[in-house]
């Protein structure tokens, strides 16, 4: 069988050196990331204080790249720097008056969306976290019950970082609008590796980052606010670049921008976005259907494989409600994952999970199995 997306294997120069299973954590990087942020540097030491005129605009470039692989409108989307600040710029739209002051997640969220919305207590939150479930599949009953009509705000995430189990986000939006909730979908775990349309999903918000299967590196994490709810959201945390015109330098109060870019706070880190550009246009050429589908394949093969050894898995096994990693676990599994990063079989590992492998569209079937095998061999030497 010919594997097209293999064709791709060139841009990514870590491939050669290394047997890439980390891309839940750290996609590779692309090879064109050198151009582009080579691109920025030149931008400023040609231009000076002239590559505003480039650098600004390319954070609504950076949002069209992303939003297109997500299916945002144009317009919807902004990019900020990572998860957690976007979580705290979401929360801080809120004042939490009673009796709708209620944040409602599982404990399966990635811990720092849930210390962000723990601080929010100190201004009159009420939050609920239900439990973690069997620690792999999201307790849905737990989370539908207790979402009621004091729920204002419930962040999820689409696939769980600790198992990869899909989340069913389609049931926890029917629960939110009928009690009048909103819904906050984290898809880090899911954009670039299992389709995500956030129209469709008719989420409030949505928010991820470029560090994982986008392939983009730390820095340009973003946001989707659905459009109806841009114009009603006020954030605290805020900035001149969210100012309706922001080298007006009026004063003294916040006049916030009609549009999306209310969202922005101060200057934004233009060459995060630089680096991010190659990884999102792959991904968004390459479409995420063709990467699931080989995706899907290649954990399906995971998953058996560990089973002939005997090792515990920690992911679903049914295709619609895994993600794009497998995670697996033995006796010394920790020990395993620091020997194979040490000789460039690259994973993590987590607590309650154990070996955490993401194979990617750039993954050969070889490396699944050659993987695999030096885990056994790390696993069985002592
Ligand atoms: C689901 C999820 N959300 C958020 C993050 C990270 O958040 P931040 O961008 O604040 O580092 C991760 C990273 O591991 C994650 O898996």
């Amino acid at each position: 069988m010919t594997d097209e997306l293999l064709r791709w294997r060139d841009e990514f120069p870590a491939l050669d050196r290394s047997v890439y299973m980390v891309s839940h954590s750290l996609g590779a990087m692309p090879r064109r990331a050198y151009d582009h942020l080579k691109e920025y540097a030149d931008l400023w030491v040609n231009k000076g204080i002239n590559a505003w005129e480039d650098w600004l605009p390319e954070v609504d470039r950076a949002a069209e790249r992303v939003g297109k692989i997500i299916n945002a409108p144009k317009g919807s989307m902004v990019m900020a720097t990572n998860v957690s600040q976007i979580q705290a710029l979401v929360a801080s739209c809120f004042d939490y008056t009673a009796p709708r002051n209620k944040v409602v997640f599982t404990a399966l969220n990635f811990p720092t969306v849930s210390y962000v919305w723990h601080e929010e207590r100190r201004r009159g939150a009420e939050v609920v976290v239900v439990g973690a479930g069997d620690g792999v599949h999201a307790p849905m009953e737990e989370l539908l019950a207790a979402i009621d009509e004091r729920t204002l705000l419930v962040p999820i995430s689409h696939v769980l970082f600790r198992s990869s189990a899909i989340k069913d986000v389609a049931a926890v939006v029917a629960r939110c609008k009928a009690v009048g909730a909103m819904v906050m979908l984290d898809c880090y775990q899911s954009t670039g590796t299992v389709p995500v349309d956030v129209q469709a999903l008719d989420v409030d918000f949505a928010c991820g980052g470029s560090v994982k299967w986008l392939c983009g590196g730390p820095g340009a994490a973003y946001l989707y606010v659905r459009k109806d709810r841009i114009g009603q959201l006020r954030p605290r945390t805020t900035g001149w670049f969210g100012h309706e015109k922001p080298f007006a330098f009026t004063m003294p109060e916040q006049k916030f921008a009609p549009n999306i870019w209310r969202f922005m706070a101060g200057t934004p880190a233009v060459a995060a976005l630089y680096q991010a550009r190659a990884g999102a246009e792959i991904v968004g050429q390459i479409g995420v259907d063709a990467i699931r589908r080989k995706s899907l394949r290649q954990t399906a093969t995971i998953i058996e494989r560990c089973d002939a050894a005997g090792w515990t898995v920690n992911t679903p096994r049914a295709d619609a409600e895994r993600g794009g990693s497998v995670c697996f676990d033995f006796a010394s599994s920790d020990r395993v994952a620091k020997a194979l990063n040490a000789t460039g079989f690259l994973c993590d590992w987590r607590p309650n999970s154990g070996i955490r492998m993401s194979p990617h569209f750039y993954t050969t079937d070889e490396e699944v199995g050659r993987f695999l095998a030096e885990v056994e061999r790390l696993r069985t030497s002592a």
